[in-house]
């Protein structure tokens, strides 16, 4: 039996009198891409704040290999090793790529009798390239402030920021929507790499043939709720849109829910297959 490494049980938020997640269910497995799909204001972008430390929940539990967690800030899961590449990116506009890659972890040359040294601007120099080669990236200039690059270099700097940081999860809001057919080739491989090395993958993304190149798995929000789980092998975007929409009858959702659960992560159905909401399964 896998167990899912990152697992969201009845997760609610509210803001004001929107229900953006009405007692959500979620898991990410190590070494697996998982797809989270769903309509504009299904609630993904919630979850992954809530999973991310970036919005509190209002109700439901956290789990990290198994152990109950507090999610109290984005720093408290980056020491869990759980990264974010937000969908609004959250760069620093005025820094460039390098500090922004660095931002808030900065390398410091040692100082002298323990004194914070300072920083490292040539090793952050020569990492910040580096994981942008990886990526493809190529800016006008190492020290462009990260305002005045384009948009799809923007995201490629979120993307690279985040992967080189994650060690356990990495949720990655719409990483691609910016990017040109290189880029967004390139992001998909180091999806992959980041996959094989272990880490649990979370990809967020509107564009179906993606998801199905890519994920190994995928869950359904619609509504704030979980609605179906999918082994990609299983499904088509006929079957992804109908989902996402509502339009499949939540019967044959059901049924394809368990077997693929079966199939693509051990049997971990037990104890989880009724947790889905209030659609009758
Ligand atoms: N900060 C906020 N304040 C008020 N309402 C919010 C806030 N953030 C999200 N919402 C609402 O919560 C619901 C879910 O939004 P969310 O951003 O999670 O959707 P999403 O699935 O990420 O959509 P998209 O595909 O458009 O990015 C929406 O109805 C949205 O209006
Ligand atoms: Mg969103």
């Amino acid at each position: 039996m896998v167990e899912a490494l990152l697992e969201a049980r009845n997760v609610v938020k509210q803001y004001g009198t929107v229900r953006a997640l009405q007692g959500t269910d979620f898991s990410a497995y190590a070494g697996t891409v998982t797809a989270l799909i769903g309509d504009n204001g299904a609630g993904k972008s919630t979850l992954v704040k809530c999973l991310s430390g970036v919005a509190m929940p209002d109700g439901g539990e956290i789990f990290l290999d198994g152990q109950r967690i507090l999610l109290d800030s984005p720093t408290s899961a980056q020491r869990l090793g759980i990264e974010t590449v937000y969908q609004d990116l959250a760069l620093a506009y005025d820094l460039d790529a390098a500090a922004n890659l660095y931002l808030g972890r900065e390398l410091r040359r040692p100082g002298l009798l323990g004194m914070l040294g300072v920083l490292d601007k040539a090793a952050m120099r020569n990492g910040g390239a580096g994981a942008l080669a990886n990526l493809g990236v190529r800016l006008p200039a190492a020290d462009a402030p990260v305002g005045s690059l384009s948009g799809g270099q923007r995201q490629s700097i979120a993307v690279a920021r985040a992967v080189a940081w994650a060690s356990r999860v990495i949720f990655m809001d719409e990483p691609t929507a910016a990017l040109g057919v290189v880029q967004r080739e390139r992001v998909l491989e180091v999806i992959r790499r980041v996959r094989d090395s272990g880490v649990a993958v979370v990809l967020i993304s509107h564009n179906m043939p993606e998801v199905l190149a890519v994920a190994d798995r995928i869950e359904v929000l619609r509504l704030g709720r979980r609605v179906a789980r999918f082994a990609a092998g299983d499904v088509d975007v006929e079957d992804l849109v109908g989902a996402m929409t509502g339009a499949l009858e939540a019967s044959a959702l059901g049924a394809n829910d368990v077997e693929a659960n079966d199939v693509e992560a051990g049997a971990q159905t037990g104890g989880e297959g009724n947790t889905n909401g209030g659609n009758g399964r």
